[in-house]
């Protein structure tokens, strides 16, 4: 499931550089939370966040070339979001990321929590070092939406009235949030005009949603080897993602095993067959679809170069996911 190389070839040797620095960044610290740290970046991860901001940084600086301010600000991204995914294995007291066991259970809840803090400190500091009060308010919003998000989807967890917007809304908060705001930053540290910002905002907010949108379909139809990570477990956890609200729009019957939290046996299997027999998937992959279209519409703007076609071929291979 890594990106073909050829997708982020405009930013290869950008992206080498990237986890050489990652690793250095966040061998600082603390010697066990870092052994921690150092335990995620070293075992890898797509890069998509550090590459979206790698791509745009080039194709808004063309020949002028990257700064290394480009190049910390895709580093803070990636160590903002590796943060994010080590509390919210704590949360989904899940067992795998990235192929290899989380944080958690290997170091414990406490270390998890401290290294996810560490993380997120670090990458505070990172960001006031770029001297940019735009970029750091961008980018600390960004921390506190991750929060935010992870409180909604723990509030609205088997509650079949949650509306499509609303899952939208948490989808931006958890995910979307950090592709918009990395996005925009990487524009600013280019000083393109406001318009493109926010073009350059409106594309990682659809591209986010788009990527959480294949994330929860990927959760019902992927095993946990291609994703090196656990399937089948929003549902079972309560979480209602995108396939399961159009399933309930057909089936009103599912309401009932999700409104008593699966607590008869077989309810889990009934439930995952009613889904599977609804349109929820299919669905949920058009909505899909339909953020990654209008991501691409948002890069309209963008000077023709490799990086601008990177970057809307990363649209494509988000939905290609799925296939
Ligand atoms: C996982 O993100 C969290 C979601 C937003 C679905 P990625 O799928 O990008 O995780 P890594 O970085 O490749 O492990
Ligand atoms: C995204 O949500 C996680 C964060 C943005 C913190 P998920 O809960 O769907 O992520 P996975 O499925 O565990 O990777
Ligand atoms: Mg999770
Ligand atoms: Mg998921």
């Amino acid at each position: 499931m890594t990106p073909a190389t050829s997708l982020f070839s405009p930013v290869e040797a950008d992206l080498r550089m990237l986890a050489e620095n990652l690793k250095q960044l966040v061998g600082n610290g603390h010697p066990i939370l870092s052994a921690a740290a150092e335990h995620l970046f070293g075992s890898g991860g797509k890069r998509i966040r550090p590459a979206i901001v790698l791509l745009i940084s080039r194709a808004t600086m063309l020949e002028r070339g990257i700064s290394q301010r480009h190049r910390r600000l895709a580093e803070i991204t990636e160590m903002i979001h590796t943060a994010s995914l080590v509390h919210d294995d704590v949360v989904d007291e899940a067992e795998l990321r990235r192929g290899i066991p989380t944080v958690h259970s290997l170091f414990g809840n406490r270390i998890a929590i401290l290294a996810g803090d560490f993380l997120f400190a670090q990458a505070s500091w990172y960001l006031a070092n770029l001297d940019n009060l735009e970029v750091v308010k961008l980018l600390s919003q960004v921390i506190m939406d991750l929060a935010a998000g992870e409180i909604q989807q723990g509030l609205n967890r088997f509650d079949t009235s949650l509306s499509m917007e609303a899952y939208l809304e948490k989808s931006y908060y958890k995910t979307a949030t950090l592709f918009a705001n990395s996005a925009k930053a990487a524009g600013i540290l280019s000083e393109v005009s406001p318009s493109m910002a926010e073009h350059l905002y409106d594309y990682g907010r659809h591209l986010g949603l788009a990527f959480q949108i294949v994330d929860d379909i990927l959760d019902f139809t992927s095993s946990a080897d291609t994703l090196g990570k656990p399937a089948g477990s929003d549902l079972r956890s309560g979480n209602l993602t995108a396939p399961v609200l159009f399933a309930l729009e057909e089936k009103p019957c599912l309401d009932v095993l999700i409104e008593r939290e699966f607590a008869q046996a077989g309810d889990l299997e009934q439930a995952l067959e009613i889904i599977n027999d609804s349109q929820g998937i299919s669905k949920a992959r058009d909505l899909a679809a339909h953020h990654a279209k209008l991501a691409i519409e948002h890069l309209a703007d963008l000077p023709v170069s490799d990086s601008r076609y990177s970057l809307i071929n990363l649209a494509d291979y988000v939905i290609s996911r799925l296939y």
